[in-house]
């Protein structure tokens, strides 16, 4: 994405801090760009669990590729930052930001987005929203993860101490609950018959983060 795109999709929001901050988001994550990857040439709706303040609705949109778009997050602050950007953007009528807490999920199917949320869930939680995850894909939907690995990196070290801060700083309420491994986010995956690729996508970042991409065999 150039420089002007990132510059108008920042302008949506409000505030200089923000906007800088969707700036380098978009300049330097190049995780929205993997997830429109793993999504492309289908238009079904997007459920996108844990959306902050819909960065990946607007990306998606400036790719020229956004379907119908959910999402959802608990954090009724980053919602509000997210519904004033969708509003400026003149998005409404495909993009529908929700308070909402990833344990109640909307009866929508299509593809679905995990990113960069399911460690700030305790492990039964993360199985039980991977389980409904997995029931909310329509036929050649896919499922887009990406998440911090538990492994013995210095990576996930330097993961481990950024949360401490996200978590003392207030930005992420709750902070950390359980860090996955790869066998625990791909073991109730393949049992409900997906099939898993999983890659490094550190961008320009010393983090453990990993995309995985599921979908049903074929
Ligand atoms: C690091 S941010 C990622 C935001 C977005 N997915 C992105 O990549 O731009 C993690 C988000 O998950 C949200 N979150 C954490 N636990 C949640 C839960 N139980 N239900 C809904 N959202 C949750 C947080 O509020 C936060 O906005």
């Amino acid at each position: 994405m150039d420089r002007l795109s990132r510059q108008r999709i920042a302008d949506y929001y409000d505030g200089h801090i923000q906007r800088g901050y969707v700036r380098g988001k978009l300049a330097s994550d190049p995780v929205y760009a993997a997830a429109a990857e793993a999504i492309d040439g289908t238009d079904l709706p997007l459920l996108d669990i844990g959306c902050g303040i819909g960065l990946l609705g607007l990306y998606l949109h400036t790719r020229g590729a956004l379907p119908r778009y959910v999402g959802l997050d608990h954090d009724e602050r980053k919602i509000a930052d997210g519904q004033t950007a969708v509003r400026r953007a003149g998005l409404e009528h495909v993009m529908d930001l929700r308070t909402a807490d990833a344990s109640s999920l909307p009866d929508m199917h299509g593809h679905v987005a995990l990113l960069d949320m399911l460690h700030y869930l305790p492990l039964e939680a993360q199985t039980a929203l991977l389980e409904a995850a997995v029931g909310r894909l329509g036929p050649g939907g896919t499922l887009v993860i990406r998440s911090v690995l538990r492994d013995d990196s210095w990576r996930f070290q330097a993961t481990r101490v950024e949360e401490v801060w996200l978590r003392v700083s207030g930005r992420i309420r709750g902070g950390a609950q359980h860090y996955p491994s790869e066998a625990e986010l791909r073991a109730p995956l393949e049992a409900a018959g997906l099939a898993v690729t999983v890659g490094p996508l550190f961008g320009r970042t010393p983090f453990n983060s990993y995309l995985l991409v599921a979908r049903r065999r074929s």
